[in-house]
C-alpha cells in the first residue's frame, strides 16, 4: 500500500487506539497523544503534573504542551506512514498541522451509550494493548490496569469536550475532501475491514495524484 499518513477522529470509546494498534502492526507509527500525555505526566516536574490534573478533570491539555509533544514525535518518524489517534482534537492543532500531508481523516462514529459502556469495560495492559474485561480479556497471567481517567464522571466530561468540537473538525476535513465515516459500532475485525478498504481508496487516490503531477510540465 502507498505511504500513507491518516487520523483518527471519535469520542472517547469508539475505538480509535485498537485500530491505530492493528494499523501499527502494518508498519504505521501510532502517535497517540493521550499515550504520549500519559508518559509526560508521570513526571515530578511541574509540567508533567499540571498533565496530569487536566487529564484527571477530563479537560484538554493546552495546545502548546500538544505541539511540544507531536513535533518531538514526527521529526523522529521523518518518512514514515503515520497514524495519529486523537490528534487533532481543536481546530487550531488541526490548522497546525496543515502543513503536513494527510492523505485521510476517518471519523468514528459511535453512540454516546455504547462509547461509554466500552470504557466502563477498558482495562489496559503493562506494555499499552488495550481490553475489554467481557469481550477481550487479557489474557491469563496477563497484568493490566485501569487508566486513571477511566471513570465515569470523567467519561462524560471527556465525550462533551469531544462532542463541543466534533462538527467543526469535521467541517475542516471536509472541505479539504479528506473525511471518511467508519461505523465504529461494529465489531474490531469489521471496523478494521472499513478502515483496509478507506485505505485503499485514499491510497489509490493519491498514488492518481502524483501520476498527474509528474506528468505535468
Ligand atoms: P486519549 O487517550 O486520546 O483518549 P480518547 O481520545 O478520549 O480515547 P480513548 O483512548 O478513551 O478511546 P479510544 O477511541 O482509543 O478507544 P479504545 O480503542 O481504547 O486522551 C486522554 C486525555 O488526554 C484527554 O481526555 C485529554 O485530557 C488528553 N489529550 C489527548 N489528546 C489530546 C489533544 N490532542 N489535545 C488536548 N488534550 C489531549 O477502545 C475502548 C474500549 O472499547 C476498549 O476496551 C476496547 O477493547 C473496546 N473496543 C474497541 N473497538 C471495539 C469494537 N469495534 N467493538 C467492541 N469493543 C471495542
Amino acid at each position: 500500500m502507498k505511504h500513507l499518513n491518516v487520523i483518527f477522529l471519535g469520542p472517547p470509546g469508539s475505538g480509535k487506539g485498537t485500530q491505530a494498534q492493528k494499523l501499527s502492526s502494518q508498519g504505521f507509527i501510532h502517535i497517540s497523544t493521550g499515550d504520549l500525555l500519559r508518559r509526560e505526566a508521570t513526571a515530578a516536574s511541574h509540567k508533567g503534573q499540571a498533565i496530569l490534573q487536566i487529564m484527571r478533570q477530563g479537560g484538554l491539555v493546552p495546545d502548546h504542551l500538544i505541539f511540544e509533544l507531536i513535533d518531538d514525535v514526527m521529526i523522529r518518524h521523518c518518512g514514515a506512514p503515520l497514524v495519529f489517534d486523537g490528534f487533532p482534537r481543536t481546530l487550531n492543532q488541526a490548522a497546525w498541522l496543515s502543513s503536513f500531508r494527510v492523505d485521510v481523516a476517518c471519523i468514528f462514529k459511535i453512540s454516546d451509550a455504547e462509547a461509554l459502556g466500552r470504557l466502563g469495560r477498558r482495562v489496559m495492559g503493562l506494555d499499552g494493548a488495550i481490553y475489554d474485561t467481557e469481550r477481550l480479556p487479557p489474557p491469563p497471567g496477563v497484568q493490566y490496569l485501569r487508566r486513571a481517567d477511566d471513570a465515569y464522571a470523567i467519561h462524560i466530561e471527556r465525550l462533551q469536550q469531544y462532542r463541543e468540537r466534533e462538527a467543526e473538525l469535521c467541517s475542516f476535513y471536509a472541505r479539504k475532501g479528506l473525511l471518511r465515516t467508519v461505523d465504529a459500532s461494529q465489531s474490531c475485525d469489521r471496523v478494521a475491514k472499513q478502515i483496509e478498504t478507506l485505505l485503499k481508496l485514499a491510497g489509490s487516490l493519491a498514488e492518481k495524484k502524483s501520476a498527474r503531477l509528474a506528468e505535468s510540465p
